[in-house]
């Protein structure tokens, strides 16, 4: 007789480490190239946008999220080939018990995109996002590390990604002993390195931290939905 999958899962005695985080980090090969055109692009953008909204610019700078469809430059095509691929790859890695050996033909859905330009210690508060299963920071353009660090006031933290653990919103660890050090740190920052990925579910609560430096710090954000082409069937998924 036939398995759910959730009959698989059956938890028994012994230690367990339940609900971990999965997080992917990929690099893009050709980011050395693209990056700086798209400096560009996204500074042609950046300023025919403000004209279109009436806005003066600021350290902080959001586009519209259709830029997938946008950017015209030839080397566009690959670079999204990798942000699909780097999806797959990370969701099958996530999903391994849970697609229990299916070889699924992915469905990448790149739900919306834009880019962002901060400086002066702009910085994004904490905030999760909704409506798909999959969020990203791509780095296209920060100051070097050294000269990032030593700034002043943010030091190390001056425009890094910050992820929080889910026990975070429950304040899981604001009590802390020996018995729960396992919570510690409640957050962990990613040094942002351009042509860096990060992919990360969007249920995650995530800020990105106060930047200020040389460079504009320039990153590309996208949501995503990833579904089987033939069909989910997440029946068997569903807990009891
Ligand atoms: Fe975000």
């Amino acid at each position: 007789m036939a398995t759910t999958q959730s009959e698989d899962r059956t938890v028994g005695a012994g230690f367990h480490g339940l609900w971990p985080t999965p997080i992917g980090l990929h690099r893009y090969a050709d980011a050395a190239t693209l990056n700086p055109l798209l400096v560009r692009v996204f500074e042609e953008g950046r300023a025919a946008q403000q004209r279109k909204r009436g806005e003066e610019p600021g350290p902080f700078f959001a586009s519209d999220d259709d830029l997938l469809h946008r950017v015209k430059v030839p080397e566009w095509q690959d670079f999204v080939r990798f942000l699909v691929h780097s999806l797959g790859e990370t969701a099958k890695q996530a999903n391994r018990a849970a697609w229990a050996g299916r070889e699924l033909e992915l469905k990448v859905g790149i739900e919306g995109m834009w880019f962002q330009f901060s400086r002066d210690g702009a910085f994004h508060d904490v905030h999760t996002h909704g409506n798909c299963s999959w969020s990203s920071a791509y780095i296209v353009q920060i100051d070097e590390p050294q000269r990032r660090v030593s700034h002043p006031v943010y030091g190390a933290a001056n425009g890094v990604t910050r992820l929080y653990g889910p026990h975070f919103t429950a304040l899981g660890g604001a009590f802390v002993d020996v018995g729960n050090a396992y919570l510690q740190p409640p957050h962990h920052d990613i040094e942002p390195v351009p042509g860096q990925l990060l992919l990360f579910p969007s249920w995650l609560a995530h800020q990105a931290m106060p930047y200020d430096g040389e460079k504009d710090r320039i990153i590309i954000s996208f949501n995503a939905s990833i579904h089987a082409a033939q069909g989910d069937q997440m029946h068997g998924y569903s807990a009891h």
